[in-house]
């Protein structure tokens, strides 16, 4: 493949503003270069600087007005619940029951995944999303659907068949055995084919025997690259539940560290109500949180405590966990991020909104090497921002006055209006003006 040049400002996190500071956590080039090839980001940098060195005849792409940055990472998301986004429901356990699960009992029809995996991918690359950690439904075949669709846009994606062996509806129940052996299968089938990955996914400890706990246990240590995504901690009466089926187990998260699910690679959506054990724990174990904004507010689940992951040196990366979130887009989610932080007291900085929307996701994923910034060597994931979008969004840009300024407006004006283009290993998954 011939190098393609990308000319427009250029932005990437290069580290956590919580360790490194805000002036070290960040890269600009007003006027920048990111050269592509072979799917890889090749050299970025002041386009004054890199366009005397490019081979003769390498095509030079001007984005007008635009931003580009890495690709968004979504660390925690239901493909099968797209079609039921924006349901009026309680809290947590009741919208599961009214809305969530026959929603999914729909994903036994192969016909049914293939379509909602197609829009679901579509939407998630409107939005700008090159990479996210996927729900899919209890059914094996769900995941065949998504991966397909993933596999067939060279996509760097991750998803796992739910495990639920109790407490649920008898058609959407597998056991402790099918779900081991049909977890295996499908990491045999996809885990390391093209840019994609399998997480083993209990859907939650309520739903899951200890049996089939352990089970998932096992598919970890026989498959140590593979990752674990869950829920933990969300809901107060979620919580309680816990209590009354583990009642032998000292906290929420202590349910999975009994049966070995701590881990690099695992990932606990949620993590609202923790203690300060849990939080040790996670930290001690390199275990990552998705911290997911618009749907805690929507189902009324609470205020997720920053400042605390920090403090324990917790991974943390963002989430929209459609369809309990209410948006694709993870500019909007950093929108309600930052006020989630505002009604706890503490003021979400753009540089830290950026880092988690991108470099931060990547970390929690372990994935850092290969996605999350623009730097040479990386995929080439990427988003083109229309600065211009909206005319309001063109007019308050029009009166801002510095990188962050710029970035603070753009996370909470922006939403899948603003992205222009979205490339995955160096093509053009989406066009919003195609
Ligand atoms: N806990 C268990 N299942 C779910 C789910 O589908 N969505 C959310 N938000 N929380 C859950
Ligand atoms: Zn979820």
């Amino acid at each position: 493949m011939t190098a393609i040049a990308h000319r427009a400002a250029l932005l990437h996190s290069l580290a956590d503003p919580a360790e490194v500071g805000l002036d070290a956590s960040y890269e600009y080039h007003a006027d920048g270069l990111l050269l592509v090839e072979d799917g890889r980001i090749q050299a970025m940098g002041p386009a004054a600087e890199l366009l005397p060195t490019l081979p003769t005849g390498t095509p030079v792409i001007e984005h007008p007005h635009a931003l580009i940055t890495p690709g968004f990472i979504d660390t925690h998301i239901h493909y099968p619940q797209t079609g039921m986004i924006a349901s009026y429901a309680e809290q947590l356990l009741d919208w599961l029951d009214t809305y969530t699960f026959p929603t999914e009992g729909a994903f036994a029809d192969p016909a049914k995944a293939a379509e909602v995996a197609q829009v679901f991918v579509g939407e998630l690359l409107r939005n700008g999303t090159t990479t996210a950690l996927v729900f899919g439904s209890v059914h094996p075949q769900s995941v065949d659907a998504f991966f397909e669709v993933a596999e067939r846009l060279d996509l760097r994606m991750i998803a796992g068949k739910v495990l639920m062996d109790r407490n649920a509806p008898d058609y959407l129940q597998d056991t402790a055995a099918s779900a081991y052996t049909d977890s295996k299968a499908l990491i045999q089938r996809w885990h390391g084919k093209g840019r994609l990955h399998y997480a083993v996914t209990p859907r939650f400890a309520p739903t899951s025997t200890p049996e089939q706990l352990e089970a998932a246990g096992r598919l970890l240590a026989e498959h140590p690259d593979v990752y674990l995504h869950t829920h933990l901690s969300e809901n107060l009466k979620e919580i309680d539940w816990v209590k009354a089926l583990f009642p032998e187990r000292a906290n929420y998260l202590d349910v999975y560290d009994h049966f070995q699910l701590l881990g690099p690679r695992s990932v606990f959506a949620h993590g609202i109500h923790l203690c300060d054990a849990e939080c040790q724990r996670l930290h001690e174990t390199g275990s990552a949180v998705a911290h997911c904004p618009t749907s805690n507010l929507f189902l009324g689940s609470g205020l997720f405590d920053l400042e605390r992951m920090e403090a324990f040196k917790v991974n943390v990366g963002l989430g929209t966990d459609v369809g309990a979130g209410t948006s694709f887009s993870l500019l909007q989610t950093l929108g309600e991020a930052y006020k989630v932080q505002q009604l706890r007291g503490h003021r979400l900085h753009p540089f830290k909104s950026l880092y988690l929307a991108t470099l931060g996701g990547a970390r929690a994923l372990r994935l850092d090497e290969r996605i999350g910034s623009l730097a040479p060597g990386h995929d080439a994931d990427f988003v083109v921002l229309d600065l211009k979008a909206t005319p309001l969004l063109d007019f308050r840009l029009q009166q801002a006055k510095s990188l962050e300024e710029t970035l603070f407006v753009l996370t909470t004006l922006g939403d899948d209006r603003v992205v222009r283009e979205t490339h995955a290993a160096g093509r053009l998954v989406h066009s919003r003006d195609a």
